[in-house]
């Protein structure tokens, strides 16, 4: 079945929380993509969603799942029930994206992209923001030799401060959250974009402050006991042999790092924040005075505020685009190796050992426009 050559492709949402009018908005700018409803285990807020955007409020994730006119499924729970919920809508024949952490462990995520193949549909994941002009830039740049041959990499996983505008953050802050499972995706994903999988990774990893205080305005909660490390280093060897050291944090609210460097035998390139789609690549050749920005390889999404960068579809339409015979480049595989790469700065950090990564993932295919 292909969507764009005869209908747009039908979307059904389930889990209608904090980011779920980002992906309305966001799959907006889709033509090839049209939402026909959503659902969630609290139907108050089905309805409250469905009625928001002139959609369909399903009576249950069944009920929305039992809906032939519904192609993809975008799952939106929290990281606890992502792989409970996209398995029963692989099951149910559906082309499912679901949110990162693709699982929240890789003992749960592990079947899934068998099951995907088993139900004869396509599975993809979060993060999307590696198909943005940024990340498309700075590939452009290393497939280009402007670096030269890339050596080490430093990545730097700041604070998302979700104590500060979520109204219920409990969740980052407990198993399949923290800055590893939450935000980490977009910076491992956006590297592996760039050098390509991952083979070795060794790490240490602590809960720093044990509560947070909650001051989000509309808060559910008031503050929030810390279950899941919050402060981590780790040393990822890539298959290529470029070295990377990556610095995740919860803990660190102020800071003057930068998001991602690449260091090459001819120069460096500097690249913006990985959990937004556009933004200034800039390089810097060993024996050049001076940064320079690198024009985008296509224009950018929008503005750079938060407003726009955040919003949410680019992968959903990547999904559609695959069933159409497309590259799929936001896929499960690649969510899967990027979380087992994720899971080993724990294990490492427990076991004071290396750990050899099973996985693989081809870099992504680039994208010119
Ligand atoms: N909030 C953000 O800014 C943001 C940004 C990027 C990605 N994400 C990711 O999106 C996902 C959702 O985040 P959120 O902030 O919207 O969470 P949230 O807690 O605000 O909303 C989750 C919703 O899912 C519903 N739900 C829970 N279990 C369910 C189930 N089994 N079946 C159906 N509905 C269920 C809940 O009732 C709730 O309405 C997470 O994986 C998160 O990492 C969030």
């Amino acid at each position: 079945m292909t969507f764009s050559a005869t209908r747009p492709a039908r979307v059904g949402i389930i889990g209608t929380g904090n980011i779920f009018d980002r992906y309305v908005n966001g799959m907006a700018r889709y033509p090839r993509l049209r939402l026909t409803g959503c659902a969630d285990l609290d139907h108050a807020r089905t309805l409250k969603a469905a009625a928001d955007h002139g959609i369909r409020a399903y009576a249950s994730v069944d009920a929305l799942l039992g809906d032939p006119g519904v192609d993809i499924v975008v799952n939106i729970t929290p990281p606890l029930a992502h792989a409970a919920v996209s398995a029963q809508a692989l099951r149910a024949g559906k082309h499912v994206y679901v949110e990162k952490p693709v699982a929240a462990t890789v003992a749960e995520a592990a079947p899934l992209t068998a099951l995907a193949r088993e139900c004869g549909v396509l599975f993809g994941s979060a993060p999307d923001t590696f198909l943005g002009s940024a990340a498309q830039t700075a590939r452009k740049a290393l497939d280009d030799g402007l670096i030269g041959q890339p050596v080490g990499v430093t990545a730097f996983v700041t604070h998302s401060k979700a104590e500060t505008w979520h109204p219920n953050p409990g969740f980052l802050f407990a198993p399949g959250g923290g800055p590893g499972l939450d935000l980490g995706p977009y910076y491992l994903t956006s590297l592996v974009n760039l050098i390509g999988p991952i083979a070795t990774v060794s790490g240490l990893s602590r809960i720093g402050a044990p509560v947070r205080e909650v001051t989000s305005p509309g808060r559910t909660v008031e503050s929030i006991e810390v279950t899941t490390p919050t402060h981590a280093a780790a040393v990822i060897g890539f298959s290529s042999g470029v070295i990377g050291s990556l610095q995740m944090s919860f803990d660190v609210w102020n800071h003057h790092l930068p998001f991602i460097e690449v260091y090459g035998t001819d120069g460096t390139l500097t690249i913006p924040d990985p959990n937004g789609f556009d933004g200034d690549v800039r390089l810097r050749g060993n024996r050049e005075e001076q940064w320079r920005t690198l024009p985008p390889v296509f224009p950018p999404s929008g503005p750079l505020d938060m407003d726009v960068q955040m919003l949410r579809g680019a992968g959903v339409d990547d999904l559609a685009g695959a069933v159409d015979g497309a590259p799929h480049r936001a896929s499960a595989e690649l969510a899967f190796h990027v979380l087992e790469a994720l899971e080993a700065v724990e294990t490492s950090s427990g076991s004071r050992q290396v750990v050899e990564l099973t996985s693989t993932a081809e870099r992504p295919a680039a994208r010119t426009q």
